[in-house]
């Protein structure tokens, strides 16, 4: 069948569509780029903020009709975060919704394509909801998606770049965040399994890794007596052959290892990048969120992750808009970002999600317009120290992964000249640069000297050898 599966929220939605991607071709399944020549229409959706959710409303909305006007046998599913969030809930508000799957039941995705197809099943697959604050871990459910993980699909139609999960679910509970609840109990994975995972990936062509997890710097795997941490396992990543760069993220700025640090200084894999997000500069609001440390607790971790790792680039999240956020406390962030010096921060307006502390005891105090007001005025913020960061760069000469066609190329397919395109790739330090090339370069490193640059990225040119 013609399958079109759109991915929304974070990498592990990102993953969980690539490794389903193999799936359903291995089955026999073709995927196709838009929904309108499909016959199995599925969304990996994200429960993290309201507009997430409402795009896939808008969606299904949309595919319900088509269904309704005369395209009877499409097959719509709903993946991932919302489904394990609803549940039976969404197959009750779209009566032409087929399959909810949430993200521990998505290696049986195919199975129930299948069955819909030939019995008009309905499927409801999704985790027993999480008991308050159960770290209860599920292990057959485990060995079924290490499996899921290691049959992701390699070689050289993929790209050079992986992602390789590393920990399950969340155990933080930020009090504004739905993830422990729709990814469950916090665990890492055999560092075993991840190895054998990145081997197979080095094999097939891969030469960088991104290990993620939610709270990636609290990796850590006990085997009898033996305990594997985050620095560890950069250190067995690093020795497989093939790999050229390492990242991990997303890191929590509490109980930072300072191995980890040492690790990165240490082995010339690991790229000199940390996504540390501090969501907030208000020691209040920070409390408020269940974020275990103060603003001085976060600078002194970053000051001693630069002293440790020399150019290391770092970058953020903030929310805005908090229940009980004031100007002071936003002005506090402004100060943050200024004070750390981002490469970029992911910014967000606070968005109440049922079932999580902060909706269910604070009130959502903060105006629509004050949250979007206080947005605009902290991106414009980050773009400025952005700005700062890459023109820094200006004049010296980076070794960049290249993606392939960049943004720009992809809308305006005349090339700049004769078999060059514009390409785009990124930095050690995750900095994106956008140059011209031959586009058989993609997958590849280069030598490009950089010329120019904008709060986004920097233009460049190969650089002569
Ligand atoms: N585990 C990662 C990020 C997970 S979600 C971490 O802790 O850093 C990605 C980002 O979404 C968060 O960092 C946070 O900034 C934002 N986010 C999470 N819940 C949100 C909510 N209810 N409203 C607005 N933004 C939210
Ligand atoms: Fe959500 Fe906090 Fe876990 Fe990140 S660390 S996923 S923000 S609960
Ligand atoms: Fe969204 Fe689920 Fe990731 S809620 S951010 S897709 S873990």
């Amino acid at each position: 069948m013609k399958v079109y599966l759109e991915t929304m929220g974070c990498q592990m939605n990102k993953l969980d569509s690539e490794l389903l991607d193999g799936q359903l071709r291995a089955a026999g399944h073709e995927i196709v780029g838009e929904a309108r020549s499909a016959e199995v229409v599925l969304y990996n959706t994200c429960s993290v903020r309201g507009h997430a959710e409402e795009k896939v409303y808008s969606r299904l909305g949309e595919q319900g009709k088509r269904k309704r006007n005369g395209r009877k046998e499409l097959i719509i599913g709903v993946l991932g975060c919302m489904a394990q969030r609803l549940g039976g809930g969404l197959l009750k508000r779209f009566a032409e919704l087929d399959i909810v799957c949430g993200p521990s039941e998505i290696d049986r995705l195919v199975e129930m394509i299948a069955a819909v197809a030939e019995r008009r099943d309905r499927p409801l697959a999704v985790a027993p909801p999480r008991a308050k604050r159960s770290r209860d871990v599920d292990e057959r459910a485990n060995r079924r998606l290490d499996a899921f993980d290691l049959s992701r699909p390699v070689g050289p139609t993929r790209s050079a770049q992986a992602y390789v999960r590393v920990q399950r679910g969340c155990d933080s509970f930020c009090t504004y965040c739905i993830v422990p609840y729709v990814r469950g109990s916090e665990q890492s994975r055999d560092g075993r399994t991840i190895c054998r995972e990145v081997r197979r990936l080095a094999d097939g062509g891969c030469r960088e890794v991104t290990l993620i997890g939610q709270a990636v710097n609290r990796y850590r795997h006990r085997d009898g007596d033996r305990t594997t941490g985050l620095a560890d396992l950069l250190a067995d990543v690093h020795a497989i052959d093939g790999i050229e760069r390492i990242r991990f993220v997303t890191s929590y700025p509490a109980g930072f290892d300072r191995a980890i640090f040492e690790a990165m200084r240490d082995l010339p894999k690991v790229c000199e990048y940390l996504h540390l997000p501090a969501q907030s500069g208000s020691d209040r609001i920070l409390k408020a969120m269940n974020r275990k440390y103060t603003v001085t607790e976060y600078l002194d971790l970053i000051a001693e992750a630069r002293a440790t790792v020399p150019h290391l680039v770092v970058a953020g999240d903030f929310i805005v808009g908090f229940p009980g956020e004031t100007e002071e406390d936003f002005a506090a962030s402004c100060e943050l970002i200024r004070n750390v010096g981002y490469k970029n921060s992911f910014i967000f307006k606070y968005s109440p999600r049922d079932g999580t502390p902060a909706a269910d005891r604070m009130a959502d105090d903060v105006a629509v317009e004050v949250k979007r007001r206080r947005n605009t005025a902290l991106l414009a913020v980050q773009n400025e120290v952005s700005l700062a960061h890459h023109q820094a760069l200006v004049g010296t000469t980076r070794r960049v992964l290249i993606e392939g066609l960049s943004v720009r190329a992809h809308k305006q397919p005349t090339p700049p000249a004769p078999g060059l395109v514009q390409l785009t790739g990124r930095t050690r330090g995750d900095q994106i640069v956008v140059f011209e090339g031959p586009r058989s370069l993609t997958g590849q490193f280069a030598d490009v000297t950089l010329t120019g640059a904008t709060a986004l990225a920097l233009t460049g040119r190969i650089a002569q050898r």
